[in-house]
């Protein structure tokens, strides 16, 4: 089940994605990343996926952000994997990955999943500061984990 955590904090409202939301995703994923960044057929793929996590942020009515996280298993359990994050850089630096981030963490514990993964450009300073903060712990480097061969910093948070 999707759609029942909402948070409104200092004109930050968090809601669900949905798919009337794929275009300002899109959009948002080519401001963010390169060729990195996903189509709108896979963000609305995700956006419908029964594994996956969706919240947009929404600055004072404007479309400020969003996160989408997938829940997967292992031998150990469930597990959550942070697969995008991205913050309109009109909006940055007002807390809003952080309260996408808490959302989504909630709703991953919520669904049973016990530790959170993601991977970060080792050189993307800024989101390995927000992640350390958030709780995330240095794991391990992925050699040319990227297509433009910059390595990928793995991170773990317990929930
Ligand atoms: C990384 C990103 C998601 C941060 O979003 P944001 O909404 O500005 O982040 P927040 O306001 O919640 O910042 C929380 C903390 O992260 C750190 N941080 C965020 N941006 C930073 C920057 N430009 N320089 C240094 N530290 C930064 C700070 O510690 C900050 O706390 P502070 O503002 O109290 O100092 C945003 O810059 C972004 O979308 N970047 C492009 C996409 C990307 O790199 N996504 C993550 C990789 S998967």
């Amino acid at each position: 089940m999707r759609g029942h955590l909402n948070q409104a904090t200092c004109g930050i409202h968090v809601r669900p994605a949905t798919e009337g939301d794929v275009e300002s995703m899109y959009a948002l994923e080519q401001m963010c990343f390169d060729v990195e960044a996903f189509s709108a057929h896979q963000l609305q793929y995700l956006i419908n996926a029964k594994t996956a996590y969706s919240f947009v942020a929404e600055y004072d009515d404007a479309f400020a952000g969003f996160i989408i996280g997938l829940t997967n298993r292992n031998r150990f359990g469930k597990y959550g994997r942070i697969y995008t994050l991205d913050v309109d850089y009109r909006f940055r630096r007002r807390g809003i990955a952080t309260i996408l981030l808490k959302t989504l963490m909630e709703r991953l514990r919520q669904a049973g999943c016990t530790n959170c993964f993601l991977e970060v450009k080792v050189d993307n300073d800024k989101a390995v500061t927000l992640y350390e903060k958030m709780g995330f712990e240095r794991s391990r480097i992925v050699p040319n984990y990227y297509s433009d061969g910059v390595h990928a910093l793995k991170m773990k948070k317990t929930l």
